[in-house]
């Protein structure tokens, strides 16, 4: 018998054949949903064997070039779901999301390799009130943790956090907590313990401060209704640009929070919102 299975081919929606590179599977696209001119989602297919912890990545890519670009995409939907969503930028020239962004479904989106990560609830300890820290598409690994029931077995409260500039951007963060709010089975195991806080820095919106100013005047635990920040029992994770990851860290380290990794669960976690 061949050790080397042949090389699996697929037909692109253009009609060309595909050669898949090694350890990648194609997904179809099932859904298409645009937010603003810089933000939109998209559902595939999840393959039967696929496995994730919430609030990992993956690597994807498409079909479009015999080196295919793969850049890392968070899953934004459960890890109990049939589909899994991922939450993207779109970046003019971007090498992957100038063409992902024109996606439609019936397309194929490329999987390479496992799914891996630090903002996953083993690299925290257990604790009281939870913060998810974001910007921008830096809220799609929590779309996973909000949607997990295990997110409340480990802790009594959960804050989803997001700012954006526009309104529009704030989109995806609505649509997600309209659908979570009309699910009778995902509010049965949230029961009323998920608190969710946007901020718009450009446009009018209730909140315009950024995630960061919230968090070092204190505002944020107002705003959320949690009691006073305390780091022997609050846990954060936080995900968004380089910038945003920088600041948020010095601030939670000032306040006594101790940075975790999968081999060393800490106070909190973090994970840049990679993507171009
Ligand atoms: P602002 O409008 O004040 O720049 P970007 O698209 O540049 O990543 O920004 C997304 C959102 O994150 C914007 O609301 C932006 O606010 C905010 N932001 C930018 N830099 C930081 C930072 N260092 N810390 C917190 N929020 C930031």
């Amino acid at each position: 018998m061949s050790a080397n299975p042949a090389p699996t081919l697929i037909t692109t929606p253009d009609g060309k054949p595909f050669e898949l590179p090694k350890g990648t599977t194609a997904q179809t696209v099932t859904s298409v949903e645009h937010f603003s001119p810089d933000l939109f989602c998209f559902r595939i297919e999840r393959p039967e064997s696929f496995r994730f912890r919430s609030g990992e990545f993956v690597m994807i890519g498409l079909p479009n070039a015999e080196k295919p670009v793969f850049r890392a995409y968070s899953i934004a939907s459960a890890n109990w779901a049939d589909h899994i969503e991922f939450f993207s930028i779109k970046v003019p020239d971007g090498p992957l999301t100038e063409h992902l962004q024109k996606i439609k479904p019936g397309d194929k989106v490329l999987i390479k390799g496992r799914s891996v990560g630090t903002l996953v609830l083993d690299a925290l300890k257990p604790g009281r009130n939870l913060y998810l820290l974001s910007t921008g598409t830096g809220f799609a690994p929590f779309g996973s943790v909000i949607q997990d029931p295990d997110t409340y077995e480990r802790f009594r409260r959960v804050v989803a956090v997001q700012t954006c500039r526009t309104v529009a951007e704030l989109g995806y963060i609505q649509s997600l907590r309209e659908r979570l709010e009309a699910d009778e089975d995902i509010s049965g195991f949230i029961d009323g313990r998920l608190t969710w806080l946007t901020s718009a820095t450009r446009e009018p919106w209730p909140c315009q401060a950024r995630v960061t100013d919230l968090l070092r005047s204190g505002e944020l635990f107002d705003l959320s209704g949690r009691e006073p920040f305390d780091p022997e029992l609050d846990r954060a994770m936080i995900c968004g640009s380089m910038a945003m990851l920088k600041e948020t860290r010095d601030i939670c380290e000032s306040m006594g929070l101790i940075e975790g990794s999968n081999s060393r669960p800490g106070t909190f976690v973090v994970e840049r919102a990679f993507v171009d």
